[in-house]
């Protein structure tokens, strides 16, 4: 069965044709990243904007990537929430269109569902029941993957995403937008044990996550010393800083899985790509005797060959949507 994936719920225009849910056929991302740059985040209306102006030109190099057309396709699969409404629409709406006119069933995804499904393309022998921590710029979930098709939460955030909190860190050290790869590298040439930012624990099982404090915490560090005209060390900063998140993202992932006596554990999402927490996290893995997937960066980050997955999931669980189907900013998984 193939499948024509579509995702447009933030900053990435993306068009990607997936076989039986594990063979990617073609995979296209059109970034808006350096547009967004200019203003230090992402700008909702401007994404709306330039996922209009792409989609037709993404969705006709997948297909034309893989030599195939709109007749060899056997359904449109979408991200029909959570993310910014209105690039979401852009997506959908698309998408029925092409549904409505090739007469052909129409999928909806879940995006955090895509990003988890990312790591049955990085690794078909991959299965469920799994415990995977999704981390990206919108959401910093653990969630337990019984099978292909159900998934309990049982941590999230209760402020700030991790990369979100990446990004506002980058931003204070002027390092700019996206922040997770910006301070990876900066902490390269840092002191990870120079300054204690804490590592918070929430929630009745202590799964739960809180970015806002160690973020403020930076800023509150970098504004003591300008006070006191010490001078920061950025590095130091970023390599703290990144330590502080990872501690808490492994830590709880690996609790998690350990309550919930599965034995294997997954990544997904754009923090994902971060390299000392796959490390972290490998160690451990490694430790507890654990089987441990994380998907190659490029199906970290918004991708529409991940939504083709998940689509491939949803349509054996029955899960086909009318020409009704709407676009929401907050959708429950
Ligand atoms: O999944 P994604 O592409 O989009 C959302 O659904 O949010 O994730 C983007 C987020 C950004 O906050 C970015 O700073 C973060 O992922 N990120 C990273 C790294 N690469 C991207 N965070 C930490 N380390 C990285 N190497
Ligand atoms: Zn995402």
């Amino acid at each position: 069965m193939k499948i024509l994936a579509i995702e447009s719920s933030c900053d990435e225009t993306a068009a990607a044709v997936v076989e039986d849910g594990t063979n990617i056929l073609s995979n296209v991302i059109n970034t808006q990243i350096e547009l967004h740059k200019l203003y230090g985040g992402v700008v909702p209306e401007i994404a709306s904007r330039k996922h209009i102006e792409n989609i037709s030109a993404v969705v006709d190099k997948a297909l034309d990537d893989c030599n195939l057309t709109f007749e060899d396709i056997d359904a449109v699969a979408v991200t029909y929430g959570p993310g910014l409404v209105g690039a979401l629409l852009v997506g959908v709406s698309y998408a029925k269109g092409l549904s409505y006119s090739l007469d052909k069933p129409l999928i909806p995804v879940h995006h955090i569902k895509g990003h988890i499904c990312a790591n049955y393309l990085e690794n078909p022998d991959f299965k469920p029941p799994f415990i995977c921590l999704v981390a990206s710029g919108g959401h910093s979930h653990i969630i337990y993957v019984k099978s292909y098709f159900e998934y309990d939460v049982i941590a999230k955030t209760n402020d700030d995403a991790a990369g979100e909190a990446f990004d506002k860190v980058s931003r204070v050290l002027g390092f700019g937008y996206p922040g997770g790869p910006q301070i990876q590298k900066a902490a390269e040439s840092g002191n990870k044990y120079a300054i204690n930012f804490p590592r918070v624990n929430m929630g009745s099982n202590g799964f739960d996550f809180s970015f806002s404090g160690v973020k403020t915490s930076v800023l509150n560090y970098i504004h003591n010393a300008e006070q006191k005209g010490i001078e920061i060390n950025k590095n130091d900063i970023a390599a703290s800083f990144q330590q502080a998140v990872v501690d808490v993202l492994s830590d709880h992932l690996i609790k998690a899985a350990e309550q919930y006596c599965v034995d294997r554990i997954a990544l997904a999402g754009g923090v994902a790509s971060n390299i000392p927490l796959r490390e972290t996290i490998s160690d451990k893995a490694a430790e507890k005797k654990f089987e441990f997937c994380y998907p190659r960066s490029i199906l970290c980050t918004d991708n529409a060959a991940m939504i083709g997955c998940a689509g491939f999931y949803e349509y054996q669980n029955g899960n086909i949507a009318d020409l009704s189907l709407n676009a929401y900013a907050n959708l429950d998984i």
